[in-house]
């Protein structure tokens, strides 16, 4: 077969094929305008969606702006009541604490963070202002260009300190105060507890000296502090337990005081019944301290001998090692008064500790000589308020000095001699020490010169104020 396809196509079947074209042109510019009219459609609702967009957003920004300081303020004022609230219960749990606490960190830090919270507080607040920018829109349609326009708008968005920082202020002092409350609930109990014990011990070691009736506000009071204690440390309330404490110490203070000046009254009274008045008579008390030691054996054979009475105050520890030597000074007729356990500086000591020396002692000596001393001589003659309270409380008197011999410095029995002599007056209570050797060697000389001056030697609790009633 040759190609008659060629001249086919140039002849047969050229008018249907035009026909075709312009159909085809024909549904394509169909196609392209329909085309057209959809983008069109499209493009019209994505700006309108655009421009809703953009005016809800300047409506929001706008109606932010209106109200945006007032909710700043609010803000700032309720966490500012917050903190004065905080600091309100803080700083009185502050102030009730003081010296009520242990350990002094707990009270410090309570005491920092009101601090900050004050200052925090009266800080001046301020509303900084903030630009919110609503961007424009550009409608990209080339045959109807529109723009809307940025919107600034200038708001108030926060505060200066701000709330969170108050609440976090008011929280450190919330949880502050919490822990001194604790710390002071604990302490309280340990208070009450030892004023109970003080109270106790008291009720024992006075039951037998002075009528019952006098003891029944210390007994209640002891009831009372024994039911606290029972229901234990996390039910305590602390201005109760204080209280009861007080009542505690205030009561037991008072009887005991009552109770020293009767054993005093009465030892005078009885002096004079044996013709010693230290109103009339030139007294004088010859005074040792720190002993029992091997040398007070020797000192109790010269004032056997002197017939001359002596006071002793005893170092505890002293006494647990040389039991019989104390003995031996009551059975002397001489009276043992207390000197501490170990000779400390008692001002620097705390309550219990105070209290464990002196009890420690008034132990030692009763169960060595049968008696229990009523005079406390505190070493180096360290003493205040509050060892005194402690003192008395533990049935002691403070009997300090008035003529020191400085034995303790010369070591020089001839120079101890000679400085009494030339010190003494009526009422002198001496000081000396029959721990060392070279005291006891001056006192025979001593007690000869202090007679042929008409002096009467006496025990320590004997002398008075000579314009005294
Ligand atoms: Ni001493």
């Amino acid at each position: 077969m040759s190609t008659p396809s060629g001249s086919d196509a140039a002849s047969g079947p050229a008018p249907r094929r035009r026909a075709r074209r312009w159909w085809i042109a024909a549904l394509a510019a169909v196609l392209v305008a329909g085309g057209a009219v959809v983008a069109g459609v499209l493009e019209h609702r994505a700006w309108v969606e655009a421009v809703a967009e953009y005016e809800a957003e300047v409506a929001r920004v706008t109606a932010a702006a209106d109200t945006s300081r007032d909710r700043a303020e609010e803000a700032y004022a309720a966490s500012a009541d917050a903190l004065d609230e905080a600091v309100d219960g803080g700083r009185p749990v502050l102030d009730a604490s003081e010296g009520q606490v242990s350990g002094p960190a707990v009270r410090r830090s309570l005491a920092e963070a009101l601090d900050r919270a004050e200052d925090l507080r009266d800080a001046e607040v301020t509303y900084p202002v903030a630009t919110l920018t609503v961007d424009e829109v550009t409608r990209p349609n080339p045959f109807r260009p529109e723009t809307l326009p940025q919107v600034e708008v200038e708001v108030v968005d926060r505060s200066d300190p701000a709330p969170a920082e108050l609440d976090a202020a008011a929280t450190e002092v919330t949880e502050a105060t919490g822990a001194v409350v604790e710390a002071r609930r604990r302490w309280a109990f340990e208070e009450l507890q030892a004023a109970t014990t003080e109270g106790r011990d008291a009720l024992t070691d006075l039951r037998s000296q002075v009528d019952d009736g006098a003891l029944d506000e210390l007994d209640a009071a002891v009831t009372d502090g024994e039911a606290m204690l029972d229901a234990g440390a996390d039910a305590v309330d602390a201005d109760d337990a204080v209280s009861l404490r007080d009542t505690l110490l205030g009561t037991t203070e008072s009887l005991w005081a009552d109770r020293l000046d009767q054993i005093v009254r009465e030892r005078r009274q009885a002096a004079r019944d044996d013709g010693v008045d230290c109103r009339r008579d030139r007294c004088v008390a010859l005074t040792f301290d720190d002993g029992p030691a091997a040398s007070t054996e020797r000192l109790l054979r010269i004032l056997a001998r002197k017939d001359a009475p002596a006071t002793f105050f005893m170092v505890g520890d002293n006494v647990a090692r040389r039991p019989e030597i104390a003995r031996a000074v009551v059975d002397g007729g001489h009276l043992v008064a207390n000197h501490t356990w170990n000779h400390p500086q008692l001002t620097g000591l705390d309550d219990a500790e105070v209290r464990d020396e002196l009890r420690r002692t008034q132990d030692a000596v009763t169960d060595a000589t049968g008696f229990t001393p009523f005079l406390l001589r505190p070493p180096y003659g360290d003493v205040d308020g509050r060892v005194r309270s402690i003192s008395t409380r533990t049935g002691l008197d403070v009997v300090l000095w008035s003529l020191d011999s400085r034995d303790w410095e010369s070591r020089d029995a001839r120079e101890i001699r000679r400085r009494v002599r030339a010190e003494v007056e009526p009422g002198s209570n001496i000081l000396l020490h029959d721990i060392h050797a070279t005291s006891v060697d001056a006192v025979p000389k001593i007690i000869d010169d202090l007679r042929d001056e008409d002096y009467v030697l006496v025990t320590a609790e004997l002398l008075v104020d000579r314009d005294e009633p």
